[in-house]
């Protein structure tokens, strides 16, 4: 049972099934289809607002693309609340603040943190961008708006995953500033991220946010998430790293119960230093309850061994 992360997972068969109907006949190149529109037409509606919106496969052609367009040639990305010492025309200026939501560590920022982290970058000259590979599982969390979680706390642009939550390969670039959007086509052009089959991740993209599908897988995960969490925090000498927010878990437990896991078959990711007991266990849109059990399980009885 894999653990790893959620990329290791296929498609939910809710695209995969629109894939394959959206399948025959012939539909227009490069992201002039109907499907496209109606993507976009939707992504307008989720968001409540206009905005520009342009599809790319990769989680990280999404990042890096809609940071090309907010950061100067000489300009750097800050990754952190915090903005590195200035040292004049000698250093890089800083041009971008990126957050991730969810977080790396599986954490969620609030509205409220968000719109106060993007008021100081604005203070500061700076554009917002977030990495919303996993944006569906912070919204899901908290249950809000995705305006809230987005424009309507000061993110300019944002990158809105599906991969991790049940897509095969889809990602939308959200701008909700139209002016800064202009230099994106062919921008995404020159990277190769303008498909001439663009049919296939509209596809995947609508199927996605068709009957709230989006929502719910990422709930599921979470859930999965909190049901793992609650299980193996109980152990004896377990401590959550970070709260449970998310999708994923991360957890230190007694070196015996880590190996004894891998031992039984278990696929995870051991965190931090070499020598660290430290885990990450991510759930997925399709992730069984009953393996989560059968974890929890096997690391209650390797604990009393
Ligand atoms: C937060 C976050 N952003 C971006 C990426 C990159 O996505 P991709 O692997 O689709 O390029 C990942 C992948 O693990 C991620 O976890």
């Amino acid at each position: 049972v894999n653990f790893c992360s959620d990329n290791v997972t296929g498609a939910a068969p809710e695209i995969l099934d629109a894939i394959v109907r959206d399948n025959a006949g012939p539909r227009m190149p490069y992201g002039t289809d109907d499907v496209t529109a109606r993507v976009e037409a939707r992504i307008a509606e989720v968001f409540e607002r206009d905005c520009a919106v342009f599809l790319v496969a990769t989680g990280t052609a999404a990042n890096a693309l809609a940071l090309a367009v907010v950061t100067l040639p000489w300009g750097a990305v800050v990754l952190a609340a915090g903005t590195p010492p200035p040292h004049g025309v000698h250093g890089v200026q800083p041009a971008a603040l990126s957050l991730t939501q969810a977080t790396e560590a599986g954490t969620v920022y609030t509205p409220a943190k968000l719109a106060a982290l993007a008021a100081a970058a604005r203070e500061r000259g700076l554009k917002v961008h977030m990495d919303g590979a996993r944006f569906a599982n912070a919204v899901a969390a908290l249950g809000v708006a995705p305006a809230d979680l987005s424009w309507r706390a000061g993110v300019d642009v944002l990158s809105f995953g599906a991969s991790k939550n049940g897509a095969l390969a889809a990602e939308a670039v959200v701008f909700f500033d139209l002016v800064q959007a202009e230099t994106f086509a062919f921008r995404r052009k020159r990277a190769g991220h303008l498909f001439a089959k663009m049919r296939l991740l509209a596809v995947q993209m609508e199927a996605y946010l068709t009957d709230d599908l989006w929502l719910r897988l990422a709930g599921h995960a979470n859930a999965m998430a909190e049901r793992l969490a609650a299980g193996l925090a109980r152990l004896p000498n377990a401590a959550l790293v970070h709260p449970r927010e998310s999708n994923q878990v991360f957890i230190d437990l007694p070196e015996a119960v880590i190996s004894g896991l891998e031992t039984a078959g278990f696929a995870f990711y051991r965190w931090g230093a070499a020598d660290a007991t430290q885990i990450r266990l991510v759930c997925a849109f399709d992730t069984r309850p009953e393996d989560v059990d059968g974890l929890i399980a096997e690391a209650t009885r390797l604990s009393a061994a």
